[in-house]
């Protein structure tokens, strides 16, 4: 066989890229990424897939979560810390359920380009190209912002590496210091309708507590005060991936240096197609969406290509079927993976499955379809006897109204408040909370229901 490069995905088919207009500017781009530092290492892409290798056999739990799209305009560091804020207490509140570490990786940092369900965008009569995330082109509906520029991939590596910069200096800084992030926690609960939930944050409280007592407080415990948190994107604008593709000196593999995880979209999953080929050459862990469409004989194909080497940790399939239509493909998809004998990480997307137009005319996704998902992931893999290892959101740490739903029951009514989302709509802090409170409520049943005596110590 002959060698991967990492040019070699310009020989497939490609979709959901965009056709630059002036090839000399694209060149140039290019060439001047190539020549930028790499923003993770590959150390780092090793230890998260060995963490994402002990969530596929039960011992760790995967929480993935970030904007739909990262923006330009809205970038603060504000919005930064509030994410990074909200998934540290979302990771505690599910390590609380799964009693196994929760491996926590933002879609941050890289997460700018985005597939589009139809090539150009009609209104009020006027159609123009569709808008492809901040990376490409523009949002606003002209036709010159709808021209794909190349230069936006300097302004995006940019803004992933102060992203990254500023989630390293938190991760380790005290900001993830885990009786702060619990303190946080218990503001949620003071709600009143959120009585729930205050069982389960004073249940942690009190594991703090008696660890306090005996001994273990983040004043002396590294591991209470600092986190391992990774970053993770679509791997879709391919100029921009092989640009920052490097060979690892350490193990003569090749690293996507543009974040620590990336994944291939449900409309870029072609096995013959340039995504795939692009994937199957850099050692990152790699995660796979799997919809409604996705085959069993494709999964099959896709798996021997991504993984060869049957490598746990390698390949997550995020599954996003939608609520009520779990039952209706998973349970194919975990017996193609059973009769190839493959090692993988099943985590839920329990987002893009969900989108739903109100009758507002807003696009968002109901609080309530999104947690039965969810739960009819767990449902499926607790009756095939194999791992739910993750959960996979679109979610923020601002007070947006973009999905329906939750303690504050957002209405049609209220999304036109605060919708600021530059493509799909978001889980708001206070809905990816509660939402947490609830997936650890499951995981907490279905450990009793499982090790009664485990459950009880
Ligand atoms: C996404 O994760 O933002 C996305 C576009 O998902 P999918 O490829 O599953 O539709
Ligand atoms: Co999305």
């Amino acid at each position: 066989m002959t060698e991967w490069k990492k040019s070699d995905w310009r020989t497939k088919p490609r979709v959901q890229m965009p056709d630059y207009l002036d090839q000399a500017d694209l060149n140039s781009v290019e060439a001047q990424l190539s020549k930028y530092p790499p923003l993770v290492f590959a150390g780092e892409a090793r230890s998260l897939k060995s963490k994402l290798a002990a969530a596929s056999r039960g011992d760790a739990f995967l929480l993935q979560g970030g904007d739909c799209a990262e923006s330009f305009e809205q970038f603060s560091a504000d919005g930064i810390r509030d994410t990074f804020k909200v998934m540290l207490q979302m990771a505690m509140v599910l390590t609380y359920g799964a009693k196994v570490p929760v491996v926590k990786v933002g879609r941050m940092a890289g997460q700018f380009a985005k597939p589009r369900s139809a090539p150009t965008e009609v209104k009020d009569g006027v159609e123009l190209p569709s808008y492809r995330g901040d990376i490409i082109n523009e949002l606003d509906f002209t036709s010159a912002a709808r021209i794909p520029d190349p230069k936006k991939m300097l302004q995006a590596y940019t803004q992933a590496a102060a992203t990254l910069n500023l989630l390293r200096a938190f991760s380790s800084g005290g900001y993830a210091d885990m009786e702060q992030v619990h303190s946080w926690t218990l503001n949620f609960t003071e709600q009143a309708n959120a009585k729930r939930y205050r069982e389960m944050a004073e249940s942690i409280s009190n594991a703090l507590d008696f660890m306090s007592a005996a001994g273990i407080n983040s004043g002396n415990s590294h591991a209470l005060k600092t986190v391992d948190f990774y970053t993770s994107h679509e791997s879709l604008l391919l100029e921009y991936e092989e640009a920052l593709t490097r060979l690892d000196s350490t193990s003569g593999k090749w690293l996507a240096g543009s974040g620590h995880m990336i994944w291939i979209g449900d409309r870029t999953r072609q096995p013959d197609g340039a995504h795939v080929e692009f994937c199957r050459g850099v050692q990152n862990p790699i995660g796979l969406k799997c919809g409604p469409t996705t085959t069993a004989d494709d999964l099959k194909v896709l798996m021997n290509k991504l993984n060869p080497n049957n490598e746990a940790g390698r390949l997550t399939l995020i599954a996003r079927f939608g609520a009520g239509s779990v039952g209706d493909h998973l349970p194919r998809l975990i017996k193609a993976v059973q009769e190839e004998g493959a090692n993988v990480l099943w985590t839920c997307d329990a987002m893009h499955g969900n989108t739903i137009k109100s009758s507002t005319g807003y696009k968002t996704r109901p609080f309530d379809s999104v947690l039965r998902e969810v739960r009819e992931f767990f449902g499926i893999h607790n009756a095939e006897g194999t791992v739910p290892g993750g959960v996979h959101f679109e979610m923020t740490g601002q007070d947006v109204t973009e999905c329906t739903g939750g303690v504050h029951a957002v209405s049609d009514e209220d999304l036109s408040d605060r919708y600021h989302t530059a493509c799909d709509p978001r889980l708001n802090a206070s809905q990816s909370l509660e939402l947490a409170f609830l997936v650890s409520e499951e995981l907490v049943a279905r450990r009793s229901d499982k090790t009664p005596l485990a459950a009880s110590l």
